[in-house]
């Protein structure tokens, strides 16, 4: 054993960037280190393993990996044992030029390698170790599962087949693989057995998730039917492969939430084409009116990209008349972002939009937006909705925190603990935030603050 292993005290810590699915990757890694006998710690300075587990989806996500890295190489004067490492989307991304690009880095590791991460530390204390590698590990044996108070994020499959120009998830997480139904729910049934009431089915076209002749509204149904499950979602799904059955089954399954995020990204059909996401600006808004039709109060939200190569004012008013159409209840919204190795990347490089351009229009939007997310969220003053509560506010613990069955934030007085269902009386509202009296304590103080949790 060389001094360096010795020293080398098996201690883990893992800083999370990107997505849901991040997260739940995150949780993964936790698992099978601590099978492999390490132990987590919440204290960087603590920890001889440190894991960045990274994302690439805009120049931004890179970037504050990077100056973190910067950081943390500092750590290694103090302790020279230290395993540096860098997981998830970015090293994929990047690939082989970041062994140059980050000399103080010891390991990196792509989404499919994580089964392997015990062997590729040990390697990691010797000599600089690489694993990028995309097969069809689905890592359904595994404990894939990220489980935070009474909320679980699932994965029902991995990667993504359909190649938006702008977007590295495929060359970054591979190709679809979805779990079998069985898994999924054996997994989720672990998850209601540790305490959990809600879960997050996970995906990035979670609604083409099909195993043999299962789909995706048969795993919907097998899922809400396990008892104990108070919320169901699922995130995100693709505009193009949604089925009726799907809201039909929402609309009469209690625990099926009727909350749905519908990734738009643009309202200009020449741009959505370019996009390659598979369908116009027409079809999109019928399809808003066919999920209404079904679930009228739907928490509806989005994602926009604004500034996309080639993007005219034209195209651009297209994108803002969409959202005033479509009424989302809230979007994330995002400055096209360059990215290498993506098809827009290749070959619409002349067209970018100048910065001060796609700035102005983003500006516009978030705008547009929040004097629309006012509306909704105030469509609801007055009204009863039931909350499953996640436990007390942070900013401040006498009121409680929790969720709307689409998906909204309320604040309410507290005394109801994590997982309760309760029924309370909306009283005021922002563009982000719901504050509620009790139902059952109406003449009681309502809940005061206004804040994003
Ligand atoms: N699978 C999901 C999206 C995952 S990425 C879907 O297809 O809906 C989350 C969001 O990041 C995307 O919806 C898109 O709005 C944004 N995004 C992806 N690539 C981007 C890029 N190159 N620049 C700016 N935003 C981007
Ligand atoms: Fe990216 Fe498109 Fe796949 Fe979503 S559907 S992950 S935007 S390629
Ligand atoms: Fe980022 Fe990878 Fe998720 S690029 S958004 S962490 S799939």
């Amino acid at each position: 054993m060389t001094e360096t292993q010795k020293r080398f005290d098996k201690s883990a810590y893992i800083e999370t960037y990107g997505c849901q699915m991040n997260v739940a990757d995150s949780a993964l890694m936790t698992d099978v280190l601590e099978t492999a006998g390490f132990r987590m710690t919440e204290e960087l300075t603590e920890a001889s393993l440190i894991l960045l587990n990274t994302c690439a989806i805009r120049e931004k996500a890179e970037e504050r990996v990077q100056s973190r890295l910067q950081q943390l190489t500092q750590l290694k004067r103090v302790r020279p044992d230290l395993v540096l490492g860098v997981t998830g989307c970015m090293p994929k991304h990047l690939g082989k030029e970041l062994l140059d690009r980050l000399p103080k880095v010891d390991l990196f590791i792509g989404p499919d390698s994580y089964r392997h991460l015990p062997r590729l530390v040990e390697e990691a204390q010797e000599k600089p170790t690489l694993s990028l590698r995309l097969d069809d590990e689905d890592y359904s044996d595994l404990s894939p599962v990220s489980i935070e108070g009474i909320h679980a994020f699932v994965p029902i499959m991995r990667g993504c087949d359909r190649f938006c120009t702008f977007c590295v998830v495929p060359l970054t997480r591979g190709r679809e693989k979805s779990l079998a139904l069985r898994d999924v729910v054996r997994q989720v049934e672990d998850a209601v057995a540790k305490g959990v009431r809600a879960v997050t089915l996970l995906g990035q076209t979670v609604n083409s998730w099909h195993h043999g002749e299962d789909r995706f509204v048969d795993l919907l149904r097998a899922v809400s039917d396990i008892d104990g499950l108070a919320r169901i979602r699922f995130t995100s799904p693709h505009p193009v492969q949604f089925g009726e059955d799907v809201f039909a089954l929402i609309a009469e399954r209690e625990n099926l939430c009727p909350h749905i995020h519908l990734p738009v990204q643009s309202g200009s059909t020449r741009i959505l084409d370019s996009m390659k996401r598979g369908h116009t600006r027409e079809e999109f808004l019928e399809l808003v009116e066919l999920i209404r039709r079904h679930l009228p109060d739907v928490g509806l939200t989005t994602d926009i990209i604004v500034g996309y190569p080639g993007e005219t004012d034209e195209d651009f008013d297209e994108t803002l008349s969409l959202v005033e159409r479509s009424q989302f209840d809230s979007a994330f919204m995002f400055r096209y972002s360059p990215r290498s190795g993506t098809q827009a990347y290749r070959k619409l490089r002349d067209l970018e939009i100048p910065d001060d351009v796609s700035g102005a229009r983003l500006s516009r939007l978030i705008e547009l937006q929040e004097s629309i997310s006012v509306q909704r969220f105030a469509r609801w003053e007055g009204r009863e909705v039931r909350v499953l509560v996640e436990g007390p506010s942070r900013r401040n613990p006498r009121n409680a925190v929790g969720k709307s069955d689409d998906g909204k934030t309320v604040i309410l007085p507290g005394g109801p603990e994590a997982g309760d269902l309760v029924d309370v009386r909306i009283e005021k509202t922002t563009s982000h935030t719901m504050m509620a009296f009790g139902i059952e304590e109406k003449n009681a103080e309502p809940a005061t603050e206004v804040m994003e949790v």
